[in-house]
């Protein structure tokens, strides 16, 4: 650990700017990717130190930059603070662990402190795995690695509240991060979107809002082009959180396509919005996107709630070849595929191959009840995400079983009118744009779907009376008729 005080001399963003960039022309990429090397470009360090709502009153602030690099973010964000007019104590602590970058940010350092006056240290310790406690920074400011590491790598053990399966370097800094920052301190990171929903995340999102709120939410519309030179092809944002349980009204969210930040464009989206009461995290970018998230974050119940849970079929065909049959014959029950989803019902047989099972495994079979089916794979390009058809036992009486083939998913009813009631769901504009703002992949991920907000377990049975008396399954028909129930 080094400590000094200096005043007086010459260092701003742009020469430490232009040292990163020697650096980084000094080192190849892959070395640099092993360790989750990316810097930050200069209008991003600007953008994020920009964030920031220090009170210039106090008489020292305290920041933290883990996983420092070249002090580029450290650089930007005290020279915010000086030309702010703050005058009092800044003291940086940098964390960074690669020997050979260690030159460049003491370098960047030690400018800093002669032109504004700081007292700065650098740890050059693992950041995960020093021991220190307590809660000591007001501005934590941080682009940290990005990098997938083992379950059991000493990292995710350090840290089990956050992990679920392998976790990502990520994450455990931002997670570190807040434990060490005082009570109503800012953090500020530019880091992937993966976070903000999905089971994987689960237990680091509770951590992250049993701790702190949202205040701001940058996003890139474009893939590429954040990280100077770099092709970093994740989707990036850039999240303000506060140390506090008190959330804002709204969160300030803008958008740019590149990382040069022309075109930025502002808007404000209510808390509850962005931050629904399961947790995930929505990243609004219009009006009508945040009044669809409106409508559903409000509704009371889920899936799993109202015992309804949403399945991933049970035949992996290719695995079980030999039980499946293309005519019926004793002992043979229905095969359910996605492809049987015609016109929201689900019409079987169809007569194409394999359409029938024959087996006395229990585990390959499922009770012949009413059913809605959803297609498991959906493309964005598609007319909707959301692909659904109810089935009703009624329709095949003379079967005990049935069985559905794992490209589709399954909704077990207790009666028709369930039934009904969630394909008017399941089949509505609001519910289909709610998952293409949830879910950007081909996948209609059962863990997803079964979190999703949904209506009391009355009112889904009185959408479904309604649907049955009307008999009009098209999507028109199931918008009127929950437009009535849900406002
Ligand atoms: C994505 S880079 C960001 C660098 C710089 N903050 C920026 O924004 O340009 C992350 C940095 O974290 C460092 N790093 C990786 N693992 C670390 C660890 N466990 N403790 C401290 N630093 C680490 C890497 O060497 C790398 O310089």
């Amino acid at each position: 650990m080094y400590l000094c005080t200096v005043n007086s001399f010459m260092m701003t963003l742009e020469k430490a700017y232009e040292k990163t960039t020697d650096f980084v022309e000094s080192i190849p990429k892959t070395e640099r990717k092993r360790y989750g090397q990316f810097f930050t470009s200069k209008k991003s360090a600007s953008f994020m130190a920009s964030l920031f709502t220090p009170n210039i009153g106090k008489a020292t602030i305290r920041m933290l930059d883990a996983g420092a690099g070249t002090g580029l973010l450290t650089v930007a964000m005290v020279e915010r603070l000086r030309t702010d007019g703050y005058e009092g104590n800044i003291i940086v602590t940098c964390y960074e662990t690669d020997g050979k970058v260690l030159p460049t940010l003491y370098a960047n350092l030690q400018g800093l402190a002669e032109k504004y006056r700081i007292q700065y240290s650098v740890i050059t310790e693992n950041f995960l795995l020093e021991n220190t406690a307590g809660q000591q920074y007001d501005i934590i400011i941080g682009n940290p690695p990005y990098l997938k590491i083992p379950r059991d790598a000493p990292e995710a053990l350090a840290m089990p509240e956050v992990c679920h399966g392998a976790p990502n370097l990520y994450f455990l800094f931002w997670a570190k991060s807040i434990q060490q920052m005082k009570t109503d301190g800012e953090l500020v990171y530019i880091i992937p979107r993966s976070w903000t929903s999905g089971a994987y995340f689960e237990k680091f999102r509770t951590f992250l809002f049993g701790n702190c709120v949202i205040t701001n939410i940058h996003i890139f519309e474009s893939r590429d082009k954040v990280f100077d030179g770099e092709s970093v092809l994740q989707e990036t944002m850039i999240i303000k959180v506060r140390k506090s349980t008190v959330p804002p009204e709204n969160v300030i969210m803008s958008a740019s396509a590149t990382a040069d930040f022309k075109n930025l464009r502002h808007y404000l989206v209510p808390y509850t919005t962005v931050v629904a009461p399961n947790n995930f995290v929505f990243l609004v970018t219009n009006e009508e996107e945040s009044n669809t998230l409106a409508r559903i974050n409000t509704q009371p119940e889920t899936l799993a709630t109202i015992n309804m849970k949403m399945h991933t079929g049970i035949i992996v065909d290719f695995r079980t070849r030999e039980v499946l049959r293309n005519e019926p014959e004793d002992g043979t029950f229905p095969l359910l595929y996605s492809h049987h989803i015609q016109d929201g019902r689900v019409k079987w047989p169809d007569g194409r191959e394999d359409e029938y099972v024959k087996t006395e495994k229990k585990g390959l079979l499922q009770e012949n009840a009413d059913y809605v089916l959803v297609k498991r794979f959906t493309a964005k390009e598609e007319k909707r995400r959301l692909q659904c058809g109810i089935y009703l036992h009624s329709e095949h009486p003379e079967y005990q079983y049935i069985s559905t083939q794992n490209k589709v998913n399954f909704i077990k009813c207790r009666e028709p009118e369930e039934a009904y009631g969630l394909y008017v769901l399941l089949n509505s504009t609001l519910y289909d744009t709610y998952y293409r703002i949830l879910n950007g992949s081909t996948q209609v991920n059962s863990t997803e779907i079964n979190l999703m907000p949904v209506p009391t377990l009355e009112t889904v049975k009185g959408m479904g009376r309604q649907l049955m008396a009307g008999k009009d399954m098209s999507e028109t028909s199931c918008n009127k008729i929950l437009g009535q129930w849900i406002r």
